[in-house]
């Protein structure tokens, strides 16, 4: 047991040398936060928490960063460039593969990624870990029987590892079996369990209140969000009869007595799923209210629309999203739309891998009741 971690969440030398009578080292090297353009902001917000968690504990540690090292070259190449000596660091390497506020396609920031991996490798950096809280690509996670798709998560793999990559930190990825595919490389899978549970810790212990997983990807994650709040759950069965059609054929549950539900999913794409099965929830079980979490919006095809229609004629009150995608000022606007920062997850977690400290020890886990004190 990490008797550190139970009182403190946040880790500096020289409280590892108070404590645990150490000397004041870093193992690692020096802290180095870099990010591509596309996720230099949540670099930069993740920096200024770091420092001001430094200053609040009294520290000498310090952070470099560096931040929007891409840049395209007329010819559309990414050129990438360190104006900081990064040799001996143990670099952080944000990016936002999928961006809707800007220009740049998921492939462009990709290989942006790739390169500034590489970069850092040939430079010195002693440790890079990517920092990559939606990682696009993990839906294409197995080859498709009749169309003849190759394993393209794993190909997003094998170049992330060619590059030099020697750790990843991904927000509640598409799917967790993904992580086989870096091999031996540490892969920190965050949850986002701890955040929904946080936000929705109101309605722990109440009967008229049921979670809902959409379909059977969501089921166990529902359970244990369930089983943490002491709420009943529920399961649809879920197909797409075509790529933009979503048709709920079922929803398995209790729904005696319930006149709210709490629906988790990992993803909001073009909101069909979510627009099918709310309302199939009021008409079919009638359902008051709604409330909705969700890792990752991606801020495309009518998902705005129908996330507006679904707050003004079904009962959906809040939406709750996070920042591991870039989001929008159209989705950001919506006054029952909530976007939750990742940085005091992030920081948490750099943190503690900066110190060769347990990372999931700060993150919920069923049974512990200590969880991650969220400043969101
Ligand atoms: C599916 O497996 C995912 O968990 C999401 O439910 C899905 O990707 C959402 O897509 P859309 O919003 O387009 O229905």
């Amino acid at each position: 047991m990490d008797s550190l971690t139970e009182q403190d969440h946040f880790v500096t030398v020289e409280a590892l040398a108070r404590k645990e009578g150490q000397e004041l080292a870093i193992p690692r090297g020096r802290l180095l936060v870099a990010a591509c353009q596309s996720g230099s902001q949540l670099a930069e917000k993740v920096v200024k928490r770091y420092r001001a968690l430094l200053n609040h504990m009294g520290s000498r540690e310090s952070i470099l960063d560096l931040l929007n090292i891409d840049k395209r070259f007329s010819d559309s190449e990414t050129c990438v460039r360190l104006e900081e000596h990064v040799s001996g660091s143990d670099a952080f390497l944000f990016q936002a593969p999928f961006d809707p506020t800007r220009e740049f396609s998921i492939d462009q920031n990709y290989m942006a990624f790739l390169i500034a991996t590489r970069a850092l490798r040939e430079h010195g950096a002693r440790h890079i870990t990517g920092v990559m809280p939606y990682l696009a690509y993990a839906r294409q996670d197995k080859p498709t029987k009749f169309t003849r798709e190759p394993t393209t998560a794993r190909l997003m793999a094998d170049l992330s590892i060619t590059a030099g990559l020697d750790r990843l930190i991904v927000w509640d990825p598409h799917c967790n079996q993904i992580r086989g595919f870096y091999g031996a490389m540490p892969v920190n899978m965050l949850e986002s369990l701890t955040l929904f549970i946080h936000e929705f810790r109101n309605y722990k212990g109440r009967d008229d209140v049921i979670a809902v997983a959409p379909d059977a990807g969501a089921s166990k994650f529902v359970t244990h969000f369930g089983r943490a709040l002491n709420l009943t759950c529920a399961i649809a069965s879920k197909y797409r009869p075509e790529p933009e059609t979503v048709v709920i054929s079922e929803i398995i549950g209790d729904f005696r007595r319930k006149r709210i539900a709490i629906i988790l999913d990992d993803m909001i794409s073009g909101g069909g799923t979510i627009d099918a099965l709310i309302r199939k929830l009021v008409e079919e079980k009638n359902i008051q209210e709604i409330y909705l979490g969700v890792s990752h919006n991606l801020c495309v095809g009518k998902a705005y629309e129908r996330l507006k229609a679904l707050h003004q004629n079904f009962g959906l009150k809040q939406v709750i999203i996070t920042n591991s995608i870039p989001q929008t000022k159209q989705f950001m606007l919506l006054p029952f739309v909530t976007v939750r920062c990742l940085s005091e997850f992030l920081v948490k977690t750099i943190n503690r891998i900066h110190h060769e400290r347990s990372v999931s020890q700060v993150f919920y886990r069923p049974g512990h009741e200590r969880v991650l004190e969220l400043d969101l």
